[in-house]
């Protein structure tokens, strides 16, 4: 009887990949066997090769809903936030700036305002330290993040500024504000809400800062301007603009620094 020699049997069949939502990822250069120090997803790296990711389940989605979902599935910033356990790739976003104009100090007493799933309540807790304070408000729930107090509830009820001021317990150094309206759609309706929001962040920064103190604000577009840049030039020696690269390139939003808060008297 003929044997046959294993290099006459026909190749093993690849076995099947899991089904996800995850069709395809075009794949441009080999993954990174470990993240670097910076922040932003390296050239090269695991998180920042070409994604092509495409859903699976977009038949069964809203068109809407498809878009967001590939967004979020070919953005190198998730990737990377889900490996190292952030919350949101917004925290990259603090980091940048914090490693710009250097804010977030161990012992420092900080304010999250707008600060739910967390991301930038674990990076300041993780500055800060045990001898610091973070203290945050959400009108959303969020789980607890360790190092930090969270009031949920929204920041525009009259009550919440001076909840906000019981907690923290005395002066801020950083007043922080990643606050975004949901979007109308209808561009007077929402560049309005944006600008109540950034006023209201600024009037509380203004009763909470110390001397010295920062105050971190998302804006849009053009930016900072009328009233709310008058102010911000007059109670702060420091006042620019700034752009992380974690802030999507194609999203108008950008974000206002102002150091060295002139104090109230
Ligand atoms: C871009 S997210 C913040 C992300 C956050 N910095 C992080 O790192 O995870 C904006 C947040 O602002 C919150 N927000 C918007 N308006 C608010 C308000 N009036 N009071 C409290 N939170 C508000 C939203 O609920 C949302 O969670």
């Amino acid at each position: 009887m003929e044997r046959r020699n294993s290099s006459s049997r026909p190749p093993k069949r690849p076995k099947r990949a899991k089904k996800t939502d995850i069709a395809t990822t075009a794949l441009g250069q080999e993954p990174a066997k470990r993240a670097r120090k910076k922040d932003a997803p390296q050239k090269g790296e695991a998180g920042n090769r070409e994604l092509n990711v495409h859903v699976k389940t977009a038949k069964r989605r809203e068109y809407g809903s498809t878009l967001w979902l590939k967004r979020q599935l070919n953005d190198p910033y998730v990737r990377k936030a889900k490996a190292e356990g952030w919350r949101s790739r917004a925290a990259f976003k603090l980091k940048e700036l914090d490693e710009k104009f250097g804010l977030l100090k161990s012992g420092g007493r900080i304010v999250d305002l707008g600060c739910a799933p967390g991301g930038w309540c674990q990076v300041a807790a993780k500055a800060v330290g045990r001898s610091g304070k973070v203290v945050g408000i959400d009108y959303l729930n969020m789980p607890a993040v360790t190092g930090a107090d969270v009031l949920e509830m929204d920041f525009l009820d009259e009550a919440a500024p001076e909840k906000l001021k019981a907690m923290l317990g005395g002066e801020a150094d950083v007043v922080l504000s990643d606050m975004a309206a949901p979007t109308t759609g209808h561009r007077s309706t929402d560049h309005l809400r944006i600008i109540a929001l950034a006023e209201a962040a600024l009037d509380f920064a203004e009763d909470v800062l110390a001397p010295g103190g920062a105050f971190v604000c998302k804006v849009f577009a053009g930016g900072a301007e009328g009233d709310l840049l008058t102010r911000l030039k007059e109670q702060f020696d420091v006042v620019k603009h700034a752009k992380p690269k974690a802030s999507r390139s194609d999203s108008a939003e950008k974000y206002v620094v102002a150091t060295g808060f002139r104090g109230r008297g």
